[in-house]
């Protein structure tokens, strides 16, 4: 059977196609003189399925939108105490590049904006890591996450170090505070370095996925990630991914999202899907104009906000019926504490005749912890 889904996908992007809003970024060659045109949306399920249409294959730079993935890196590898020590989980309300810190206790404010990244950089593979190792443990682990082997465009890696003052001035004041070690010109490389990675939109919906997934990448299902990682780095893109944005994203869209200057934006549905939309001109706060309305588009037509409770089901119980001397209880979907408590509770109301209970549990997606000790318990 063919799936609609590639034309659905098409038939979005066919909408956005001749909005010309917004701005290419034009701070540096590569960036200013990419084809604007461009278009592109992905969409990968947590079993793995991916879909994409338009200019899927084009690779462009990750640019910031690798920051929550080397956020993920640094939790996985020194823990959340050590990362919290340099990086805080606020919303900053200011722009991307700002040169802010916390006024309580000079940390960056939180890891979406430029302070909060360069500082996180810098825990990845250790303090006294050179730029290339460190670099080369992003690039490994953003490859496992998107499947294959990703590389570095080095002539606009280039370009942004020639026109890095704003990153550099971060990196100083981020030295006079302490946060990071490395000389300022160093740390500013090797954040440069991370943002210059070549991905696709295919790539990026593949590897926002394994957010979704809870850290597996659902297609070479290699485990990258823990669960808590990856809903503490959702966490963050929920509320600080689309930097001074992220309010009026999450009020009309809905979903943890994280945009790039090249023109990238990734969005995760924890549990469902990653998706990854890819237009270049930007607006003022940075996000792609085009990719900001296809999602919009995408959370109303497909249900994807994350705070709607559009659709009230009493949820756990599918069916109770008698079957002979065996009353028989059908559970459905996924059984947290609200499932798990409207279980018993119909159990508690009904009477339940005969000698025997049979309780089906072939229609039941998961338990998680809480679910399953209260129907144990209860039952
Ligand atoms: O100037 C920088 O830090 C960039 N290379 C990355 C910033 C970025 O992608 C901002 N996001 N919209």
């Amino acid at each position: 059977m063919q799936p609609p889904i590639p034309d659905y996908l098409a038939d979005i992007l066919d909408h956005v196609r001749d909005d010309d809003g917004g701005q290419s970024a034009d701070y540096i060659p590569e960036l200013r003189d990419a084809d604007p045109d461009r278009l592109a949306l992905a969409l990968c399920t947590t079993s793995g399925h991916v879909y994409s249409a338009g200019d899927g294959d084009v690779e462009f730079t990750i640019q910031s939108i690798s920051k929550p993935f080397i956020y993920a890196l640094a939790l996985q590898e020194l823990g959340a105490d050590a990362v919290d020590e340099v990086v805080g989980l606020e919303p900053s309300g200011e722009a991307f590049n700002e040169l802010s810190l916390d006024d309580n206790d000079n940390r960056p404010v939180n890891p979406m904006i430029n302070a909060g990244a360069i500082a996180v950089n810098q825990l990845i593979n250790g303090e006294d890591s050179s730029v290339d190792d460190r670099v080369e443990k992003i690039r490994d682990l953003l490859s496992r996450l998107a499947g294959r082997d990703l590389s570095i465009d080095e002539e606009l890696c280039n370009s942004e170090i020639l026109s890095a003052d704003r990153n550099l001035s971060i990196a100083h004041m981020l030295r006079s505070h302490g946060i990071i070690h490395d000389e300022a010109h160093d740390a500013v490389l090797s954040y440069t370095r991370q943002c210059s990675i070549l991905v696709t939109t295919r790539d990026l919906a593949v590897m926002s996925a394994t957010l979704a997934t809870g850290g597996v990448q659902p297609v070479t299902e290699e485990r990258l990630l823990t669960s808590e990682v990856c809903r503490r780095t959702l966490a963050v893109m929920s509320s600080s991914g689309m930097y001074d944005g992220a309010g009026r994203w999450m009020a009309g869209v809905g979903i943890p999202a994280k945009s790039g200057v090249a023109g990238g934006l990734i969005g995760t549905l924890p549990g469902q899907l990653g998706i990854a939309t890819f237009s270049p001109r930007l607006d003022s706060s940075g996000n792609s104009v085009r990719g900001v309305k296809i999602f919009e588009r995408l959370s109303r037509e497909m249900g994807l906000h994350l705070m709607a409770a559009d659709h009230h089901s009493v949820p756990g119980v599918r069916s109770i019926t008698r079957d002979g001397d065996s009353t028989v209880i059908r559970l459905q979907g996924t059984i947290n504490f609200t499932a798990a408590e409207n279980i018993l509770h119909e159990l508690g109301s009904h009477k339940l005749g005969g000698s025997e209970l049979l309780l089906d549990v072939s229609r039941v997606t998961s338990f998680n912890r809480m679910g399953r000790r209260m129907v144990k318990e209860g039952l």
